[in-house]
């Protein structure tokens, strides 16, 4: 979603401004600006598009000066367009902010202000901040009281970026539900809503939380509370490298991370399976096995492919851990008031850490008084500081929207903890413990094994491209890995599809199988083998074109489906994560072979800061 990105320094701050949002297009953005101080003034250009629009913009105007700040808009008030572009300012043009949120209040501030007398540009909420510190500036003459009265004003989260024409030494940023992080230079200082904008000047950063003041200068950090308070703040050093967010020779961000899964699983699987120790190590999982006794219901709680990973985790838990557990979207989960006390579990899984609903699903939780568990990848993340106990999946930096590898990690993450709970609550034995372990190791070169057949699923992709509806097909865990490859494919490809499970298809959906319709059938669960190729022949007689994806051995599926994919044989347990890649493969080829620009899906975001 929106990225910021703030300097203050010697150097020429524009370039750094526009490089430091660069590297946070992933996220996904409509529009983009900067505002830089010069010659006692501030100078906005902003403009809708890409960065390359705002590039454009600047040739033969280029901004001059070393304090500034960007952004990339992800429209959510008011359409896309130049005037709707960050920064903001107020009328003067003497203050300019950025902001990542949602300013719920936004209306009756704005009407608060007009009634004033001050006049809106733009149809935002953010325009709203502007005008707010303008306001409160005015008043008492001090930018940071006036950053916090607005603050104060505001309702609903923010990441905020102010400069002001008064102060050319200053940067102030502040937050609230929104990420933001301050980077620490020598004689120049960084703000930022995400590490790869800030990576390449330095590894040192602070993370802010929720309610705290960055006041930066060229040679000083402060971090204030609401109070003017100082808060003491632990530097975070970034452990991994600025080529881990490049693409490293591959065409797509995308398509790296697919081929970086065996990496990606390895590093989450093996230092939680030490061979000389009969039991998985999860260090930030605190909860004891007394606590672990008492939970008698579970849910698992995320939005998008992180969703769809908790599901296999749903199917896991029941079934080797035997909790009742349920598996929800964090958007509808935390309106609907769901039963929650001291024996209830929620484990929440998130790449980024910092999805609005499912921090929102995580509070509601902490408040009924239920233990939660995050399972996060971005280190530091709202969700790995909140949460009581906490897995971290070491996918590395997933710059593409669409998730690929962290969906493999979370997979890894579920076996983790499903495995977990059924040993220590005595329902799964060392003995077959070391079994499945052993098993588990095999899954990266498994994973190697699959991405060896990248030229067929591309064959596969340019042959079924015409395909306008797509239905995948599954019973058990398969169905679950269905819901992801159809995501997959709408978020990238644009293709209309549908996951369905394959024995309900009968009640509605057949319907609409006509001649040609294409049928992705996963067929991976042994023992459900026989009840899906069953319904893989009813859309066959009604004309349906399939493909399956299969355990390697299943040849008999070659009488039933027109093109199959085989994957290696492994237990029933992990198979949702080997189906999975020919899928990702499959929707990576549709999208390229359309023409569309995977790593920056329309409309789409990396991280979605608003609910
Ligand atoms: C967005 C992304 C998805 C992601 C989902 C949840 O929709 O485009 O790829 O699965 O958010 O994000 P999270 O960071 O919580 O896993």
């Amino acid at each position: 979603m929106c990225g910021i990105v703030g300097y203050i320094g010697n150097k020429e701050a524009s370039p750094i401004l526009i490089d430091g949002l660069k590297k946070l297009e992933y996220r996904g953005y409509d529009s983009a600006g900067i505002a830089v101080y010069h010659n006692e003034s501030l100078q906005i250009t902003k403009t809708k598009g890409r960065l390359v629009a705002l590039e454009e913009k600047l040739q033969g105007n280029e901004l001059t000066g070393s304090v500034g700040i960007g952004h990339t808009r992800w429209a959510t008030h008011g359409a896309p367009s130049d005037v709707n572009s960050h920064p903001h300012g107020n009328s003067t043009q003497t203050i300019a902010v950025v902001h990542n949120g949602i300013i719920e209040n936004y209306l009756t501030l704005k009407e608060e202000l007009q009634a004033d007398g001050v006049v809106f540009l733009s149809e935002t909420d953010t325009e709203v901040a502007a005008h707010l510190v303008d306001l409160y500036y005015n008043q008492c003459g001090d930018l940071i009281d006036a950053v916090i009265k607005t603050m104060g004003r505001i309702e609903g989260s923010y990441a905020l970026g102010v400069v002001c024409r008064d102060h050319p030494d200053l940067l102030v940023a502040a937050r609230k539900d929104s990420p933001l992080i301050v980077g620490l230079g020598k004689g120049e200082n960084f703000v930022a809503s995400d590490i790869p904008a800030i990576l390449q000047y330095t590894r040192d950063i602070y993370l802010l939380d929720d309610h705290e003041i960055a006041v930066v200068t060229r040679d000083d950090i402060k971090i204030i509370n609401r109070n003017k308070e100082e808060v003491k703040k632990e530097i975070y050093k970034v452990t991994w490298d600025v080529a881990a967010a490049e693409k490293g020779g591959y065409e797509h961000f995308m398509l790296k991370e697919i081929f970086e899964q065996p990496k990606a699983v390895r590093d989450t699987l093996l230092p939680r399976l030490p061979q000389n120790k009969e039991e998985i190590v999860l260090d930030d999982i605190k909860l004891s096995q007394k606590e672990l006794e008492k939970i008698n219901k579970i849910y698992i709680v995320a939005c998008g492919t992180a969703y769809y990973a908790g599901l296999i985790g749903k199917y896991l838990i029941e079934r080797v851990g035997r909790i009742p557990v349920v598996a929800e979207v964090a958007s509808e989960f935390r309106y609907r008031d769901p039963i929650m006390d001291e024996n209830t579990l929620l484990i929440l899984v998130s790449q980024s850490g910092e999805t609005a609903d499912t921090v929102a699903a995580m509070r509601r939780a902490k408040k009924a008084g239920a233990r939660v568990l995050g399972v996060v990848n971005v280190v530091g993340s709202t969700i790995a500081r909140e949460a009581d106990d906490l897995l971290y999946t070491w996918a590395g930096p997933e710059i593409a929207v669409a998730s690929t590898k962290a969906y493999s990690t979370q997979v890894v993450a579920m076996y983790l903890i499903a495995c977990h709970i059924a040993m220590e609550t005595g329902k799964m034995s060392t003995a077959e413990f070391i079994e499945l372990r052993k098993e588990l190791h095999t899954i990266p070169d498994k994973i190697d094994e699959i991405l060896k057949q990248a030229d067929k699923l591309k064959e596969y992709a340019d042959h079924y491209m015409s395909s306008k509806n797509v239905f995948y097909i599954g019973r058990g865990l398969d169905f679950a890995v269905s819901m992801e490859g159809s995501l997959k494919l709408k978020e990238i490809a644009y293709v209309h599809s549908e996951p369905y499970a394959a024995g309900e298809l009968k009640h509605g959906p057949i319907a609409l199988i006509e001649d040609g319709t294409l049928v992705i059938g996963i067929v991976s669960q042994e023992e459900l083998f026989d009840k899906t190729v069953s319904n893989l022949r009813e859309v066959k007689a009604r004309g349906a074109k399939i493909l399956a994806i299969a355990q390697e051995g299943h040849t008999e599926i070659e009488k039933t489906a027109d093109d199959v994919i085989y994957v290696p044989r492994t237990h029933w347990m992990f198979t949702p994560i080997l189906a999975n890649i020919p899928q990702q493969l499959f929707a990576y080829y549709m999208a390229t072979g359309l023409g569309h620009d995977v790593d920056k899906p329309r409309n789409l975001a990396k991280s979605v800061t608003v609910e």
